[in-house]
């Protein structure tokens, strides 16, 4: 998952001991809170009412302007022109509403688009409309004057060049260098910056869509997709599961289809298909595996598109249609892990969506346990076990920083990030704690009866919204209360509300790690790197062999080992990060070209952030780190750009 520190400034200013003190009195707080909320009980839930049958929205989102009680949006007929020239989409907003008898307006985020005109009802009559100043980050409030018994809005309307979900590619940022490419991002709260609509994750709506592109360029979307082109270069889409607009997806390039089970199949440029198809081989696998777990997969088709370098995540489980980075890539079907995750989102985020961005923890911990359980059903224990020890390093590192920075409020689960960017809380907090609790709950009941819980969680709340209260009551029911096992507030109070680690963490032992602690013993003591015994090593025990590697090495050591294993010339990029890292630290000058080709390729936030982050821990790693910035910023998303250009300090 992405990871970076440097929201750490706000904070800065706590001292210590201050923090401390305030641990202290959140506890009690928060103990007495537990205690009225368990009393509250079910109460809770139906205190509030809601203006849409088909959502289940009845939490307050910091990060929407809509106002769900209202007028909520429940079907979007989207018509849409691709202008590749001017880097803008111009499109038709038809948006489907369920209001209150009362309500005389509906609230819309939008983010730099620009609104043309709106009107009412399918005969399209005029109404009032007004745009909200712009605030940082939502972007401005679209208010729509309606009638009772308004059932439609329209809205006419374009994009801005600079939008921020869409990344306009040239044909030279491509793999067949002829084509321009065009792909959207939109979670966290970027949807609204290509369509208006009511962009909050409680609020679920189905969609259709007509898209116009350049006739050479196929059109896919988070939806039922075409499985080649067409000569108009017209495309028509249909998601007929609700879903949040945080999953609206598009993507417009020389694609082509490989299918590769009766389920499932694999998009990419000519140029990429057939390795892709390779890599991905082992997907209906995994699909199976899936639904053995926790039921049936509910979005008919599983589909991947593999997305030119620039893009910024590993993986975005856009429904039936995952969009991925190429650096997955490795030839060898060694990080296929990142498939098993974004599949897993088909239930735990798809299905059952975190209310808001405060409880991002239920969508990805979820899913990084049930990537785990996927990948140990097909590739046995002994490969998911080195998955979860990185995982637990990554944790541990991750919190430890946090703390350092001041940010230490950021490494509960349940997170508070009213006012700020939903970004922010995409640490290893949400992934990897929100694992390593799940697991801590599987331990405690036995396997059996988490398995039996979390198949009847997908389906009791499918296509509904969880917050982390609504987590605990159902847990406290379904879990604890109907197995006979006492209720143990303490797990929520250290997990979810608690700052840090629990003392009591799952024990995460892998032997193949262990083999590997045993080589870098060898070396250590003094063995040539070209005698040690790698063989069958896969991917992962690479990376944590290059991990264990000491901090500080001289230039021989790190010539040694490159020469025996071959690392600058890597075609992993996991395992290119891993040792780029170390390279930076102990200024082994032979790896930087190869570095900088790297950085100006590739735009995953993931592997940019430890690279440039390293760089800027020394005054020349700094200057440096500036000069393949400004070369490689222009290929890379906002996402990646807003993280960087806060981290470098750097003004454009
Ligand atoms: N949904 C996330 C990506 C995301 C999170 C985008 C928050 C925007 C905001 C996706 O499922 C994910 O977690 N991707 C990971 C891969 C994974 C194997 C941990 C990534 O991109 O690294
Ligand atoms: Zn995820």
């Amino acid at each position: 998952m992405e990871k970076f520190m440097f929201n750490s400034k706000l904070l800065l200013n706590f001292k210590l001991i201050s923090n401390y003190k305030m641990t202290l009195r959140t506890n009690m707080l928060f103990l007495c809170c537990l205690a009225f909320m368990i009393a509250l009980g079910s109460c809770k839930k139906s205190s509030t009412t809601n203006a849409s049958e088909n959502t289940t929205m009845k939490t307050y989102d910091p990060h929407s302007y809509a106002l769900p009680s209202e007028a909520v949006m429940t079907h979007l007929n989207w018509t849409a022109d691709i202008d590749f020239e001017k880097k803008i989409i111009q499109g038709v907003a038809r948006i489907s509403i369920h209001a209150s008898e009362d309500a005389k307006k509906i609230m819309l985020d939008t983010k730099g688009l620009e609104i043309d005109k709106v009107t009412v009802g399918l005969d399209e009559s005029p109404t009032e409309f007004s745009l909200a100043p712009a605030q940082e980050p939502l972007g401005s409030a679209l208010e729509v004057e309606i009638q009772p018994g308004t059932k439609i809005i329209n809205i006419y309307y374009k994009t801005s060049p600079g939008a921020e979900a869409l990344q306009w590619l040239s044909p030279v940022q491509t793999a067949g260098g002829k084509h321009p490419f065009l792909f959207t991002q939109s979670q966290a709260i970027l949807a609204r910056s290509w369509i208006p609509l009511q962009d909050s994750p409680g609020i679920r709506f189905t969609y259709e869509a007509t898209v116009t592109v350049p006739a050479s360029l196929l059109a896919l979307m988070s939806a039922e997709n075409p499985q080649k082109k067409n000569s108009d270069g017209v495309y028509n889409f249909t998601m007929k599961q609700p879903i949040p607009a945080y999953l609206m997806a598009l993507a417009v390039g020389d694609l082509e289809f490989e299918p590769i089970g009766p389920r499932t199949g694999v998009y990419a440029e000519p140029e990429v298909i057939e390795k892709a198809a390779y890599e991905f081989a082992e997907v209906d696998k995994m699909l199976e595996a899936a639904e053995a777990l926790y039921g049936a997969y509910q979005w008919e088709r599983y589909d991947l598109l593999v997305l030119p370098p620039s893009f910024p995540f590993g993986g975005m489980e856009n429904p039936r249609l995952t969009f991925a980075t190429p650096t997955i890539l490795a030839g060898d079907r060694s990080l296929t892990s990142l498939v098993a995750h974004e599949l897993a989102h088909s239930w735990s985020g798809n299905l059952v969506t975190n209310a808001t961005w405060n409880d991002f923890w239920l969508n990805e911990g979820f899913t990084v346990y049930f990537e785990n359980r996927i990948m140990e059903e097909v590739f046995g224990p002994s490969y998911s076990e080195m998955l979860a020890s990185l995982a637990m390093q990554d944790l541990k590192s991750e919190v430890e920083e946090m703390k350092k920075g001041g940010n230490a409020a950021d490494t509960r689960l349940k997170l508070d990030l009213k006012g700020r960017n939903p970004d922010d809380g995409v640490t290893s907090i949400a992934y990897d704690k929100g694992y390593f609790f799940l697991r801590t709950l599987e331990e405690k009941v036995g396997r059996e009866r988490f398995d039996r819980f979390l198949a009847g969680y997908f389906k009791a709340n499918a296509f509904k919204t969880m917050t982390t209260e609504d987590f605990i009551d159902y847990t406290n029911d379904s879990l604890f209360t109907k197995n006979n096992i006492p209720i143990d507030s303490t797990l929520y109070e250290q997990w979810i509300y608690g700052e840090g680690l629990p003392a009591q963490l799952p024990m995460v032992s892998s032997a193949r790690f262990e083999q590997v602690d045993s080589v870098m013993g060898l070396w250590q003591a003094g063995k040539p790197a070209k005698s040690l015994n790698t063989t069958n090593w896969s991917t992962h025990e690479w990376l944590h062999f290059i991990r264990q590697l000491p901090d500080q090495m001289n230039v021989q050591k790190m010539r040694e080992l490159d020469e025996a294993f071959g690392f600058t010339l890597s075609g992993n990029t996991e395992i290119l990060t891993a040792w780029f890292t170390k390279a930076i630290r102990n200024k082994y000058t032979p790896t930087y070209k190869a570095l900088e080709d790297f950085l100006v390729e590739v735009g995953r936030r993931k592997f940019l952030v430890p690279l440039y982050g390293e760089m800027i821990k020394t005054d020349a790693g700094r200057k440096m780190a500036l000069t393949i910035y400004k070369k490689a910023r222009p290929n890379y998303h906002f996402v990646a750009v807003n993280t960087l250009d806060d981290m470098l300090s750097y003004n454009p």
